[in-house]
């Protein structure tokens, strides 16, 4: 008998590539179709989707479907899709915290999280921090203490200290040293960004 073949995919070649047995029995065990029906109604493939799944993110308050690469980390969608460019990408190896975002209250280096994992989870990157032109008192901390050097890991520490303020929102000095301590300056700039998260404490009270 001569095989259909649509799309250049005929049922033969489809069985060959995923094993003849497995379908066979998916067949009998849906009870859909039998044999003679399978093969008058081909499989057919239906666009490029392997390798990638559609997901929810929550991001400062809003919702976005996305289709993301299983292989992408939450700091390249946050950059490249949602345009969330103030998460920092420093090593990309969960080494130096410039990717800090907070995820459900604790802080986490969103360049070693995939984003696939991420559905249903509440996101806040340093964008979500303001209130339209008002800042974070957080963030005025930092501006007032000259947290910020060269700029590039003020994001992310300021995500930490976020992360610490929402748990506790009376560290001490040192508690905010340990909570930033997963945060390099590369300029150094250690004492001004922990005065910053203690002064920020502070005026909160
Ligand atoms: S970029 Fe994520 S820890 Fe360095
Ligand atoms: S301010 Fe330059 S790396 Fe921290």
């Amino acid at each position: 008998m001569e095989e259909k073949k649509h799309k250049g995919v005929s049922r033969r070649d489809f069985l060959k590539t995923i094993g003849g047995g497995a379908i066979g029995s998916a067949v009998v065990s849906t009870g859909l179709l039998d044999t003679k029906e399978a093969e008058a109604y081909p499989i057919e493939v239906v666009g490029t989707r392997r390798g990638k799944s559609a997901v929810t993110l929550k991001v400062n308050g809003k919702n976005y479907r996305v289709d993301v690469e299983h292989r992408e980390t939450l700091a390249e969608v946050l950059r490249d899709q949602l345009g969330f460019t103030g998460t920092k990408i420093g090593c990309d190896r969960g080494e130096c915290g410039a990717c800090t975002v907070v995820v459900n209250g604790r802080n986490v280096y969103s360049c070693s999280h995939l984003a696939v994992w991420m559905e249903g989870k509440d996101i806040l990157s340093i964008e979500g921090l303001g209130k339209g032109e008002k800042l974070d008192p957080l963030q005025e901390a930092f501006i007032e203490h000259d947290g910020p050097q060269c700029g590039f890991c003020t994001s992310g520490q300021i995500m930490s200290g976020k992360a610490l303020l929402l748990r506790n929102a009376n560290p001490t000095e040192a508690q905010v040293r340990k909570a930033l301590s997963g945060n390099l300056c590369r300029c150094g700039n250690y004492n001004r960004e922990v005065a910053a998260v203690v002064a920020a404490a502070s005026k909160a009270r």
